[in-house]
C-alpha cells in the first residue's frame, strides 16, 4: 500500500512531538525556523509551529499533507506545507533553527539535514535500525546517525527496540 492510500485511511492525527523528545521537549527552541522532513500527516509539524516555531513541512504523499493542513486549521497554527519528492534533494534557502525527520530514512541525504541548520541549530533523527530488529534493507546499521553526525554536538544517540534516535546540535 502506498502512503497515499494509507494516510487516506486514517484520520487527522495529534500534535506532538518528535518521539525521541517526549520528556525532553525543552530543547527545541520556541522561535526561530523549523523544517519537518517527510512530515506524514504533519502532527510534528503542527506542534512545533504551536510551539512558536515558523514550520516548513515536506512529504511527497499529498493525502498526508492534506491531514497536516487541516490539523493545523484545528489547532489554528500556520504551516508551509511542501509536496516534494526527497528523491530530487532537501529544500535549498535560508537555515533552520530545528531540523526533524522522524522514520523516514536516505543515507545519501545526511550531508544535506547537516548543512541546512544555522549555528546552534537542533537536528532531530529516528530512522528504523537493525538494533533490536531483524534487519531489511531500509534499516540503518549499529551506530549509523553516529557516524554521519559525529561533527555535531550530540546530545541524544539511542538504539534500540529497531529504532535510532539522535538529537544533536551544530555549534
Ligand atoms: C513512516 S512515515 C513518517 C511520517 C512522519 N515523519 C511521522 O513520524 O509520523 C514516512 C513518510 O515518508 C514519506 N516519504 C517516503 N518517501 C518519500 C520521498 N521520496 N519523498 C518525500 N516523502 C517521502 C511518506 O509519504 C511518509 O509520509
Amino acid at each position: 500500500m502506498d502512503w497515499n492510500d494509507r494516510f487516506a485511511a486514517s484520520g487527522v492525527g495529534r500534535p506532538g512531538p518528535p518521539s525521541v523528545l517526549v520528556g525532553r521537549e525543552d530543547v527545541v527552541p520556541t522561535t526561530g525556523r523549523a523544517l519537518d522532513v517527510a512530515c506524514g500527516r504533519g502532527t510534528v509539524a503542527v506542534w512545533l509551529a504551536a510551539r512558536g516555531l515558523a514550520v516548513d513541512a515536506i512529504d511527497a504523499a499529498a493525502a498526508g499533507l492534506a491531514l497536516g493542513r487541516e490539523l493545523a486549521d484545528a489547532e489554528g497554527v500556520s504551516v508551509r506545507w511542501i509536496e516534494a519528492d526527497l528523491d530530487d534533494g532537501l529544500p535549498v534557502g535560508p537555515a533552520y533553527d530545528v531540523v526533524v525527520c522522524q522514520r523516514f530514512r536516505d543515507p545519501l541525504l545526511y550531508p544535506a539535514f547537516a548543512g541546512l541548520l544555522a549555528p546552534g541549530g537542533l537536528l532531530v533523527m529516528t530512522v528504523l535500525s537493525t538494533v533490536g530488529d531483524t534487519g531489511g534493507r531500509f534499516r540503518a546499521a549499529p551506530g549509523e546517525l553516529r557516524a554521519a553526525f559525529d561533527h555535531l554536538d550530540v546530545l541524544v544517540d539511542e538504539e534500540g527496540d529497531g529504532e535510532a534516535h539522535l538529537v544533536a546540535r551544530l555549534r
